[in-house]
């Protein structure tokens, strides 16, 4: 079986097609930061004239470098939420557009479950059930994940996302948009525990995540310790040390909660380095395994929502001729793949 994914949920246009016996046949992701650089956030209506722009266009060009036909494909997979509502509706008026014309299934996909099974694409897979911990620009979860639409949310944010958190402090030190990314390359440069930020919600029990307040912890070190590009890296390292050991702290308890021994980490946040090797090292003392997506399917893509969709259109999962676009969609509301609709 053959799927189209389509992800429109926010300023990254993805497309690809994914089969489920050769795998990944061809991805295109065209992403909008110039047009939203000058403005240093995305801006939901240019957002969705945007993906009216570019979605049809990589949609060809998926097909041409996958070298397959309309007629080869079995169903459309489109991001049907969580995401900006004028964004979801450009990919699903056109998923469900398509599919209708080409007579087959057409798919509602969750953006976090995408997310969520973005790891599936690499060869080193891992097995069910997992602990999943998804950090990315609008939200952060805690999963406990069964199989696919199992999902106990265990955790989750009660004020900003990680990246969330990312974007605005390197706000603060005077970063451009997309800040998460540009950050993680200052805080390189850092001398480590010149500061030392708070690991909110971790002497409290429990798995939620706050971290509006180190945002505020670094615009009061920003306006204290003076603006020089040395302290700036330093108040960077400082930042993305707390948000790595906050989670890592969270991670620990969730798996010692769970019982489990594998760890899923993805979502845009999961693509930082010190991340990655932080938590690397923990599953090694706890003597479990942690797997990501590859660095390009950490961030928004294409290929997750032609994975999730496929999977959900092998379990029988699809929808009428209605168009889906749900700006909130929580993460358990998902039917398991085990379960007859
Ligand atoms: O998953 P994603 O592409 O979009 C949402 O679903 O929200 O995540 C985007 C977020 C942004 O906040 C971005 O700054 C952050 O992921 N991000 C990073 C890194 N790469 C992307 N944050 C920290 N370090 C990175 N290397
Ligand atoms: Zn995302």
């Amino acid at each position: 079986m053959r799927i189209l994914g389509i992800e429109t949920s926010c300023d990254e246009t993805g497309i690809a097609i994914y089969d489920d016996q050769l795998g990944l046949l061809s991805h295109q992701l065209y992403s909008q930061v110039e047009l939203h650089a000058d403005y240093g956030g995305v801006v939901p209506e240019l957002a969705s004239r945007d993906h009216v722009r570019k979605t049809i266009p990589l949609i060809k060009e998926a097909l041409a470098a996958a070298n397959c036909t309309k007629e080869s494909l079995d169903g459309i997979a489109y991001t049907a939420g969580p995401g900006l509502v004028g964004a979801l509706l450009v990919g699903s008026c056109i998923g469900r557009s398509l599919a209708y014309a080409w007579n087959i299934p057409a798919i509602a996909v969750h953006h976090m479950e995408g997310h969520l099974l973005a790891p599936m694409l690499e060869e080193n897979r891992p097995e069910f059930p997992f602990l999943a911990l998804l950090v990315s620009g609008g939200h952060t979860l805690m999963v406990e994940v069964e199989n696919i639409g199992e999902y106990q949310v265990l955790g989750e944010s009660i004020d900003d996302a990680a990246g969330e958190a990312f974007d605005k402090t390197a706000k603060l030190l005077g970063l451009d948009y997309p800040g998460g990314p540009r950050l993680a390359k200052l805080a390189e440069k850092g001398v480590p525990k010149r500061f030392i930020f708070p690991r909110p919600m971790t002497t409290k029990p429990g798995l939620d995540f706050s971290f509006s307040g180190l945002k505020t912890f670094a615009a009061n070190t920003i306006a204290k310790e003076g603006k020089d590009p040395q302290t700036q890296a330093d108040i960077a390292l400082a930042f993305q040390d707390a948000v790595i050991d906050t989670v890592a702290i969270k991670c620990k308890r969730a798996l010692k909660q769970t019982g489990l021994k594998r760890l899923v980490v993805a979502g845009g946040v999961s693509a930082n380095e010190s991340l990655r090797s932080q938590l690397a090292v923990l599953m090694k003392s706890l003597g479990g395994e942690v797997f990501y997506p590859r660095n390009e399917f950490c961030t928004d893509n294409g290929a997750m929502i032609a994975y999730a969709g496929m999977q959900r259109l092998k379990a029988g999962h699809f929808e009428g001729l209605g168009i889906q676009a749900k700006p909130r969609w929580p993460l358990d509301q998902l039917l398991s793949v085990r379960s007859k609709i």
